[in-house]
């Protein structure tokens, strides 16, 4: 049987730190409905003490969305872990998130203290957050950079304190995949009880390897991925939540599956861009505007005789219409057939040799002909061959 992938969707807290990245209230819940549709099992709805509208937005997607877990961020501070409690106090499942640093860099400059007392602060958070709500989980901020040994040590401490879910996050987006898999089966053959907990990657990008890294994490016993709509985050962002579903669904069908309805990634994808005012890249994978666009000549012809030629994923599957073919200067015949029949011109060879003699013209001045300046071009062509 296949196992569950929990997908933990942070895009309203992680994502939406971001500068430039803010909603407000009314935005806030409208994405959070949709992520309610789209089925992710954990929203993590903001970081409660880090400001009255923070607090405000973790009360209301509490009160409203009711299948998910909502969960609701704090730092190993006990004023911090009772706002948050506060906030999530209608959820039907709330969860508090709460951590703190781990590796030497961590430990050394940002607390200025000991791995001893960063131990008893972990302990003493999960324990403090416990008293308000059956589900915590704890994230050991950095684990990324933290020694493995020392790291099932905070592990072992928040797993006796009663964690439900251990959260490894690679703050800085420094580890390659095999690193990170590897921290991920240390964990789980050295921690006792970790089998009783939920093991969570949440990867940032800062090398271009957060999806890479979480998957690897799934490969070694993860079974809660955290990421963005988007892959938006701090720095260069968080684990794209699209690029870790479909991966699961395109390369793992037989062994794991999320509950994620991925016709709607594309309409969601399109509602945070344009809510955050954040654009996404063009060639970004499953949602920018060119992941299944054809361009040139070699690529077109092929996807035309069969779109499996050159496309993994059904664009139907991630909530778009079609394929698009773009028509360049590096376009060839079959793609300027393809495109004229579109719009009501179905060419014999020798007229579209005619065609395409002057579509390569117009093409090279411009960067894209598009359907008008098609249908101008053909009808020349034919009033000057009359
Ligand atoms: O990147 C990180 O470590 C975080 C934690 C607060 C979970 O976002
Ligand atoms: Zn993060």
């Amino acid at each position: 049987m296949s196992k569950e992938i929990q997908i933990f969707d942070t895009t309203l807290r992680d994502g939406e730190q971001v500068p430039g990245c803010k909603l407000n209230h009314t935005q806030k819940m409208t994405v959070a409905r949709e992520l309610e549709n789209l089925g992710v099992d954990v929203l993590e709805a903001g970081f409660p003490i880090s400001s009255p509208g923070d607090f405000k937005a973790v009360e209301m997607i509490s009160k409203e969305i009711r299948k998910p877990i909502i969960c609701g961020l704090s730092r190993a501070v006990k004023q911090d872990i009772k706002v948050a409690a506060e906030a999530l106090e209608k959820a039907a499942r709330p969860r508090i998130h709460t951590g703190i640093g781990t590796s030497p860099e961590h430990i050394k400059y940002k607390f200025a203290t000991t791995p001893d007392k960063i131990i008893e602060r972990a302990r003493e958070a999960v324990k403090y957050a416990k008293s308000f709500v059956e589900d915590v989980e704890f994230y050991a901020e950095d684990a990324g950079r933290t020694d493995n040994e020392y790291l099932a040590k905070v592990i072992q401490e928040v797993v006796n304190a009663g964690a439900t879910v251990l959260n490894i996050p690679d703050t800085t987006g420094y580890c390659l995949p095999g690193e990170f898999g590897q921290k991920i089966k240390y964990l789980a053959e050295n921690v006792k009880g970790i089998d009783k907990c939920i093991i969570s990657a949440h990867c940032h990008n800062d090398l271009g390897l957060a999806t890479a890294n979480s998957i690897a994490g799934v490969m070694n016993g993860v079974t809660q991925v955290e990421c963005t709509m988007n892959g938006i985050g701090e720095r260069a962002g968080n684990t794209s939540l699209e690029e870790v579903v479909m991966v699961i669904r395109q390369k793992f069908k037989n062994q794991y599956h999320t509950n994620i309805n991925t016709e709607m990634l594309n309409p969601i994808s399109r509602l945070v861009s344009d809510s955050m005012s954040m654009p996404v890249q063009a060639n970004k994978a499953i949602v920018g505007v060119n992941a299944f666009a054809h361009s040139s000549g070699i690529h077109q012809d092929g996807v035309i005789k069969r779109r499996e030629n050159y496309e993994i994923i059904d664009p139907r599957e991630v909530g778009l219409d079609q394929s698009i073919i773009v028509l360049t200067a590096r376009s060839g015949r079959a793609a300027l057939a393809y495109k004229a029949k579109q719009i009501g011109f179905d060419l014999t060879k020798d007229e579209l040799d005619i065609v395409y003699k002057q579509f390569l013209t117009l093409a090279d001045s411009q960067k894209e002909v598009n359907p008008d300046d098609l249908k101008e071009l053909i009808n020349k062509s034919f009033s000057s061959v009359a």
